[in-house]
């Protein structure tokens, strides 16, 4: 299964709807920053050299990605338009559209679109400490909180030990072969990870940080603007 010089390809799920944020359009095409929020992190993967090419998994109607220029990418930007219902079904469906593309032990990072501060390091060493990994694995950070579960009231169930929780992140990033097989079998994951831990196998955690934050929330949006403006300084 092993081939000597695996190749690394992005698949960006970008087909969600993006409720959360109260929006006339899906998150991923908000304005951050001048530019679709999804832009973002599509530059950084496009401009990694590690990543031989950007795929992004839009809905099958999307009318939308052609009213923005996206030509700054440059040629390892390659829209597909075959997202499904679910954030799963989307990966699956590009994982198939880029079957004659990818070999089976190319590495395939998947990643959020709703993550634009998604910064040059967090590729690096993700794609560093992985490159030897029989599994693969994802980046991640530990969780600092106390957590709490709450019963069918909203009052304090249970206190959750914390020690060894950690907060899944992308990129997420799997041999192609491991990954669609595990996303053919799994139902209902939220993410790439789980459907691999359904398979059997344990993800590595790579620490990442903070800044590579979710925008799901309308105050997600400035706190990702105030990231990439102090980045760029
Ligand atoms: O909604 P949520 O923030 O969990 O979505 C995570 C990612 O999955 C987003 O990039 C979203 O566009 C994508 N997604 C998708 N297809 C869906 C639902 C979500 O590509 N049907």
């Amino acid at each position: 299964m092993q081939n000597f010089h695996p190749r690394h390809f992005a698949i960006v799920p970008a087909a969600g709807s993006g409720t959360r944020m109260g929006a006339d359009k899906p998150k991923q095409y908000l304005p951050l920053l001048g530019r679709p929020l999804i832009h973002h992190a599509l530059a950084t993967l496009c401009a990694a050299p590690d990543i031989d090419r950007v795929y992004v998994v839009l809905s099958v109607g999307d009318a939308e990605w052609m009213r923005h220029d996206w030509s700054a990418l440059g040629p390892k930007l390659v829209p597909l338009f075959c997202g499904g219902p679910s954030r799963a079904d989307s990966v699956l469906a590009g994982l198939r559209a880029i079957s004659g593309e990818a070999a089976q032990s190319d590495w395939v990072l998947v990643h959020d679109a709703a993550r634009p501060c998604l910064a040059p390091w967090h590729i690096d060493k993700l794609v560093r400490e992985l490159a030897h990994d029989e599994v693969g694995g994802l980046l991640a950070v530990p969780v600092a909180d106390t957590l709490k579960q709450a019963d069918g009231h909203r009052r304090v169930a249970a206190t959750v030990p914390r020690d060894r929780l950690w907060q899944a992140q992308t990129p997420q990033m799997f041999r192609y072969v491991m990954l669609r097989r595990a996303l053919e079998s799994a139902h209902g994951v939220t993410d790439e990870a789980s459907a691999i831990e359904a398979a059997g196998l344990h993800p590595r955690l790579i620490e990442g940080d903070a800044t590579n934050l979710k925008v799901t929330f309308p105050l997600d949006l400035h706190l990702a603007e105030w990231i990439l403006q102090n980045r760029e300084r």
